[in-house]
């Protein structure tokens, strides 16, 4: 059959396959989520997510300095907040004495060399489960006044020694008044990761059982809807992304990430700054539950779901696969 053109002769077999390969997954790419929980108890597994456990400080800083030693870089940390420590104005987030600082100290001396992220959020505070404090009436979260706890929230932990806090509430204009916040305090070396392009997703289901913070609004469908972005709306949160670069951002990030490629993708070619991907608890779920009933290839399925974020245009992912992927060297 005569054709100028054979593209298998790029797959005969698997050395030219690795020649030939575009992309890859470093575990240097790779920013592992991690669960705190106050005690000295053992791990405490995360139902809706095999593998996933609630660590006690001491576990934390052990996991920490593993994850460290396989060469991953980045930690994200989220701290189970006990229940009669919550209230409605999230008061905790403002105790500097408060879980994820002790976290962030304990990871400090565990591994010197981790870069630590911090969530800058209400939701694990707050009796109600919102991102914010509610409005008067509590029909929605009052967007100014949470912004103000939260640039406090952010000046102290940028002095008990995160690299970079991360808001993953969706306020308007928060990036601007942390950084401005951070600096007036002198902490100019300190980086904004800003959770730009955060979807109002389903996906979240298992992290909040997590934290805990779906049985705090005594229900599952803890509705965020006001703040968080429509996932119909993908010119919107191209120009709310955009709008975190203006006031500041470090970089940017896109949550979900799975089903969300073409978000991400466009936002590669509107910024410059890194982009990070969060492969959430619902994506990690999915991949579990389906590979448990026998329908798909867990390892398959899971490289591939990584390696798609990649291809996308992500510089960093946010998964709680990092260190299976890790142990692995990449994939
Ligand atoms: C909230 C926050 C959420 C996640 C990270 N930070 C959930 C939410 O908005 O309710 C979800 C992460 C995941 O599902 O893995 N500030």
């Amino acid at each position: 059959m005569p054709t100028a053109r054979r593209p298998r002769r790029l797959r005969q077999s698997e050395a030219i396959r690795e020649l030939v390969r575009e992309v890859r997954l470093h575990p240097s790419n790779l920013i592992a989520p991690l669960f705190v929980q106050e005690g000295d108890g053992p791990p405490a597994p995360v139902g809706s997510m095999p593998g996933v456990f609630r660590l006690s400080l001491r576990d934390l800083a052990r996991e920490a300095a593993g994850l460290a030693a396989l060469g991953i870089r980045g930690v994200a940390l989220f701290p189970v907040t006990p229940t009669e420590l919550k209230d409605p104005q999230g008061s905790e987030a403002l105790n500097p004495d408060c879980l994820v600082l002790r976290a962030v100290a304990a990871i400090r001396k565990a591994a010197p060399g981790l870069v630590l992220f911090t969530d800058i959020a209400l939701d694990p505070y707050t009796s109600h489960g919102h991102d914010g404090v509610l409005t008067p009436d509590g029909s929605d979260v009052d967007n100014d006044p949470t912004v103000s706890i939260l640039a406090r929230m952010a000046v102290l932990h940028a002095r008990a020694g995160v690299d970079f806090v991360a808001p993953s509430d969706m306020m308007d204009g928060r990036v601007l008044a942390i950084r401005e916040s951070l600096d007036r305090q002198g902490f100019h070396r300190t980086g904004i990761l800003a959770y730009s392009a955060k979807f109002a997703s389903a996906f979240y289901g298992p992290f909040r059982e997590a934290v805990g913070s779906a049985q705090a609004a005594g229900t599952t469908g803890l509705d965020k809807r006001t703040y968080q972005l429509n996932p119909a709306n993908p010119r919107e949160a191209l120009a709310d992304a955009l709008l975190d670069e203006q006031e500041g951002a470090d970089a940017l990030m896109v949550k979900p990430a799975g089903p969300y490629l073409d978000i991400l993708f466009q936002l590669r070619q509107a910024t410059r700054l890194p982009i990070a991907a969060y492969q959430v608890s619902g994506e990690y779920a999915q991949i579990h539950a389906a590979a448990r009933l026998g329908w798909l290839d867990y390892t398959r399925a899971r490289n591939e779901s990584l390696l798609a974020i990649r291809r996308a245009g992500a510089d960093w992912i946010l998964t709680y696969f990092a260190r299976e992927i890790a142990e692995a060297g990449g994939c």
